[in-house]
């Protein structure tokens, strides 16, 4: 059998082994509903309740702080709606990233067919914001910041202490959302420390299972929901709990902490190794986003100008090696990336971008093997 070297985990990961077997437990046997006064209820609600502490703890908050959702989207989605819409009173100003994740973009276009106003903050060659920016684009009116901690195409990290450390100084503070989902069990983040409000985060991009996510809300921080019925998560956000799916982040979530500081080691390992040797090898290759010593540890963003993403990742398919060419959400559309876009790249170099994504599951011996057939490819493509 062919070899499969798996290189597009910012896209979604392998669920691990622990973490399918506990979403299978909880399908098969712990089927209650948590709602439900009986013993299988109350079974459901103890799941529940575990996986809730998983996540707080990874976090370092509270586990009356975290809400389920059905994934990072509706995280982002709630965390933006809720605030804007019981915030309006206060003001209709909102602040966001021109690299956020089109579920946060979207949602902020939606905002502004409504009446918002929102500022997009732009970013530099490596994908930063600068906090500078932020600090000119604040008003009175501003009721809420969204930046994202990792961003999911070329792994740049936005600065959040400074980010935070601004917005603490305003009065009234505006509210600070993070979209966490890549960075999420990756690299450490404390949302007390640096003064974050909601913090998203989904499974599937630590080898949990996909549609199932959880949004941190601080203590004290009003939003409106936006699924109304049942009760469920102290009536904030209804609908019966996904239980096995909960489970499920619980699990990774417990696992991501345990391997948190070897994992980052090892997939930085990987990732250094990787653009250094196709830097090296490969003329003309370009860095898209911060050097790889920095930035978050498992993303790497290259260019191959004279090369076309697309037919790149289709020859590499044929090795057994998946990659992307960003995001997954529009990646099945020719237009260039909004992220490669915004730091300036070149339509050569935008049309030669590859994502590589690493988690903890590759070894050196497949990044061996990707430059091999990744030169290769490029020097056959190149001279067609
Ligand atoms: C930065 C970022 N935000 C949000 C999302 C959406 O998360 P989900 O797929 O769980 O809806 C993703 C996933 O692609 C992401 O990378």
């Amino acid at each position: 059998m062919k070899q499969e070297i798996y290189l597009d985990n910012s896209a979604t990961t392998r669920a691990l082994p622990e973490v399918v077997q506990a979403v299978s437990a909880a399908l098969e046997n712990n089927y209650g509903n948590p709602s439900s006064l009986h013993g299988k209820g109350v079974a459901a609600e103890r799941a529940v309740r575990q996986a809730r502490a998983a996540v707080a703890s990874l976090l370092g908050v509270k586990a009356e702080e975290i809400f389920f959702t059905s994934g990072g989207t509706e995280a982002n989605n709630w965390a933006l709606r809720g605030v804007a819409l019981s915030h309006r009173r206060r003001g209709n100003h909102v602040i966001t990233t021109v690299v956020e994740h089109p579920s946060v973009l979207r949602a902020c276009q939606e905002l502004e067919a409504e009446g918002y106003q929102v500022t997009y903050l732009p970013v530099d060659r490596t994908g930063e914001i600068s906090p500078d920016d932020l600090a000119s684009a604040l008003t009175p009116e501003t009721i809420l910041v969204s930046v994202m901690h990792v961003n999911n195409e070329v792994g740049a990290v936005q600065p959040l202490q400074q980010v935070g450390a601004l917005l603490r100084k305003r009065e009234p503070k505006p509210v600070f959302h993070v979209d966490a989902i890549q960075g999420y069990g990756k690299l450490p983040l404390n949302p007390y420390d640096l003064g974050i409000d909601l913090v998203s985060v989904s499974a599937h991009k630590i080898h949990g299972p996909k549609g199932v996510g959880a949004l941190f809300i601080r203590e004290g921080v009003r939003l409106k929901p936006l699924l109304v019925g049942g009760e469920q998560e102290a009536n904030l956000r209804a609908g019966t709990e996904n239980v096995p799916g909960i489970v499920g982040l619980g699990s990774a979530t417990a696992a991501a902490r345990g391997r948190m500081s070897q994992g980052l080691e090892h997939m930085r390992g990987l990732k250094t190794a990787l653009a250094s040797r196709v830097m090296g090898e490969i003329p003309g290759t370009r860095l898209n986003g911060p050097s790889p010593e920095q930035g978050a540890p498992h993303i790497l963003n290259l260019s191959f100008p004279g090369v076309k993403g697309e037919v790149l990742i289709h020859t590499l398919e044929t090795d057994g090696i998946y990659v992307s060419t960003g995001s997954a959400c529009h990646s099945r559309r020719n237009d260039p990336s909004h992220v490669l876009v915004a730091m300036g790249l070149k339509k050569k170099e935008l049309d030669g971008a590859i994502r590589f994504s690493f988690s903890h599951l590759n070894t050196p011996e497949e990044i061996d093997m990707v430059v091999e057939r990744l030169a290769e490819a490029v020097r056959d493509l190149r001279s067609l």
